[in-house]
């Protein structure tokens, strides 16, 4: 059986950084309001000029020096992202010009907004089952900080810029049982009903402007807490995996109430879950891959070990992706 192996991770956050003193310069919030509420402590800001395919560069060249890769050695690259340098082409086929995957492959965008990450996983992960592609570069970024309005406070305290990228490689000789390493499923859920929930209030064929985002916290956080958790326990009851024996949560980064109470929800021990958000506040599709470098990095996810990712993001979206890393 074919699965999508992980090969190695890597990630990017621009230098400039904004805590939650400097935003209470902005706007009538406190360190405390915006710790105790989201967990978050400070967020990252992309410089003068700098664009999300740059930051994207930057985390994918990472992920393909630790695989001892080059751009010449992937297929496809799929980028989630929100914010895009332009309206067209895809961020993705600048990333591919800058990483010299010339004359082969292809590369295209995916929008799930915060669940980017896990579309885009699930997108190359079928591509290599149907046999389609052998190497995909896998990436989240965001320059989401364009996209806010910094005068509300409800919102411009949450959000930041930055990147993570994956490389995945086909592996023939799976068994197809749960001891395989790779990605053993994905869930993909979407309700666009409730698409009034968190969204850009601009776009090309609306009012012809990029817009900001606008947020119903309160609700966006019920729904978040409740599909999550559904997601994780599908992941869960079809790969016949007992919570015990999932080593590590690596979920989308919003706020860590949120991932608090869906790890409780599912008696997921809170030492086996990745928490980045207080470094770099909410960064949407880049969220997971960040998170999952910084404990690859630092040593915490072993290879074997079984990696549970989930996020939630605007349209409303969700989903979960199991693996074994
Ligand atoms: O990535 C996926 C999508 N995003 C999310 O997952 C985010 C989901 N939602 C959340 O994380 C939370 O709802 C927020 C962090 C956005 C807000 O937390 P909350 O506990 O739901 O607060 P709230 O919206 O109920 O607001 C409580 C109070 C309000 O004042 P009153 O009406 O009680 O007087 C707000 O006006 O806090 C006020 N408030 C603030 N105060 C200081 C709202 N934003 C701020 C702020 N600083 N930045």
């Amino acid at each position: 059986m074919r699965r999508s192996i992980m090969l190695s991770c890597g990630s990017y956050l621009p230098k400039k950084v904004m805590t939650n003193s400097d935003l209470a310069k902005l706007v009538d919030t406190t360190d405390e309001w915006i710790e105790q509420r989201t967990g978050i402590k400070k967020r990252h800001i992309a410089g003068e000029g700098e664009k999300t395919s740059d930051m994207a560069t930057f985390a994918a060249e990472k992920a393909l020096k630790k695989a001892n890769l080059t751009g010449k050695d992937i297929d496809m690259i799929v980028l989630a992202t929100t914010s895009p340098d332009n309206t067209f082409p895809a961020t993705a086929v600048t990333v591919q010009a800058n990483i010299g995957m010339h004359d082969k492959g292809f590369a295209f965008d995916i929008q799930a907004v915060c669940s980017g990450f896990i579309y885009a996983l699930a997108t190359a992960d079928n591509f290599i089952k149907a046999g389609q592609v052998k190497r995909a570069l896998v990436i989240g970024a965001e320059h989401f900080t364009s996209l806010i309005d910094w005068k509300d406070r409800t919102t411009c305290v949450l959000f930041g810029d930055g990147a993570g990228a994956v490389v995945l490689e086909a592996n023939d000789n799976a068994s197809g049982t749960k001891a395989d390493r790779g990605i053993l499923s994905t869930h993909l859920h979407s309700q666009g009903e409730f698409r009034s929930l968190l969204y850009v209030d601009g776009g090309p064929s609306s009012t012809k402007t990029v817009g900001h985002v606008r947020m119903n916290g309160k609700e966006v956080f019920r729904h978040a807490v409740t599909r999550m958790s559904e997601a994780i326990m599908e992941a869960m009851r079809e790969n016949d995996v007992d919570p015990s024996e999932v080593k590590w949560l690596v979920p989308h980064q919003a706020n860590k109430r949120i991932i608090d109470a869906t790890a409780e929800k599912l008696n997921l021990s809170p030492d086996s879950v990745v928490m980045t958000v207080a470094e770099h506040g909410n960064t949407s599709a880049a969220s997971i891959p960040l998170a999952l470098t910084t404990a690859v990095e630092d040593g915490r996810i072993q290879r074997g070990d079984l990696i549970l990712m989930e996020a939630m993001g605007g349209g409303l979206t969700w989903g979960a992706a199991l693996a074994r890393w």
